[in-house]
């Protein structure tokens, strides 16, 4: 890095409250940037300080809308580039377009490396990141990330609302591995359910494998958008004798038909999930909501001091 006296956080237009809060935990203000939109739709930026020799960190979660909220980030990296700032982090506490991570059809593209390559190729010298869809696309980047996890910040909570020896459960392979970090941290039992995509919006999950009768489950994955994964698995364990079920999700990111869903899913008492990406306030308490901002400061602090930030792995005691 070139020399650097001082950071900045900058918030984009995807997640400003979550913005604040981790600059509230920095004790800084955020910085001032103007972000706006030409009629066409074109985005626009501008920093309205001097970022000059600075340790810029910009927050921007890739979610709904993704693609504004990608080009935005974009064109904010560029912009601090171009205005010397010594070093940029972008900071994704959600990462979109990480679900098309391999060609696993003929004549598909691997989206979430083109999105790796744009983030490097506007500026971005690192990347802060939490719960990727798959851990391999830490290899598509060739600067350094930090990739974080808020089963951290998610375990203490969820310890409390299931109490002893619950059932973790993977409502599908791929998620099985995320799973089984829970089963450890949680010291509980481990079931997956075999789960067949029908189609963008539609699952069906057929087959459960271990044992949930009279337990207290916790459906873990590292996204829901339709709820469709969720509620199918949760079918399944209460077929299976479930006690009861929540699910613990680090990003939460349901439209109108997913809250639908959820609320007309009684197996399901409670969803808890992150403040990664915005949450609405009309699932009453079909929803609880813990704050990764902590968390994400952590990161920032002790990247922008040179310090290491594993130590934000593990459960704080
Ligand atoms: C898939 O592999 C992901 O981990 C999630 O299980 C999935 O994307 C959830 O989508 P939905 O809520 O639409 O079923």
């Amino acid at each position: 890095m070139k020399t650097s006296s001082h950071i900045c956080v900058y918030s984009g237009s995807a997640n400003p409250e979550l913005s604040q809060a981790i600059a509230d935990y920095l004790g800084l203000s955020l910085g001032k940037v103007h972000l706006t939109r030409f009629p066409d739709g074109e985005n626009f930026c501008q920093f309205e300080e001097n970022v000059r020799t600075a340790d810029v960190f910009i927050i921007q979660p890739t979610c709904a809308p993704v693609n504004d909220n990608l080009m935005e980030m974009l064109i904010m990296i560029d912009a601090a580039r171009r205005a010397s700032a010594a070093r940029i982090t972008a900071v994704l506490p959600y990462f979109g377009y990480a679900r098309q991570d391999r060609k696993d059809k003929p004549r598909v593209p691997i989206s979430a490396k083109l999105v790796a390559n744009m983030i490097t190729t506007a500026g971005a010298d690192r990347l802060i990141t939490m719960d990727l869809h798959s851990q391999q696309i830490q290899g598509f980047f060739d600067i350094p990330m930090d990739h974080l996890y808020a089963r951290p910040v998610l375990v203490p909570v969820l310890k409390e609302i299931l109490g002893p020896d619950p059932v973790v459960v993977a409502p599908d392979s791929g998620s099985a591995k995320m799973a089984m970090y829970y089963c450890d941290m949680l010291e509980g039992g481990f079931a997956v359910v075999a789960k067949r995509r029908i189609n963008a919006t539609t699952v069906a999950s057929s087959h459960l494998v271990g044992d949930v009768k009279d337990k207290v489950c916790v459906i873990t994955d590292d996204l829901t958008s339709t709820a469709g994964t969720l509620c199918a698995a949760a079918k399944i364990l209460k077929e299976k004798g479930a006690k009861k079920i929540y699910c613990a999700i680090s990003h939460c990111m349901l439209g109108d038909k997913g809250k639908e869903k959820l609320l007309s899913t009684p197996e399901i008492e409670q969803l808890i999930t992150t403040d990664a990406v915005p949450q609405p306030d009309d699932l009453g308490g079909k929803l609880k909501v813990v704050s990764v901002a902590p968390l994400l400061g952590e990161a920032i602090r002790r990247i922008h001091d040179g310090k290491s930030v594993s130590t934000l792995f593990y459960i704080k005691h």
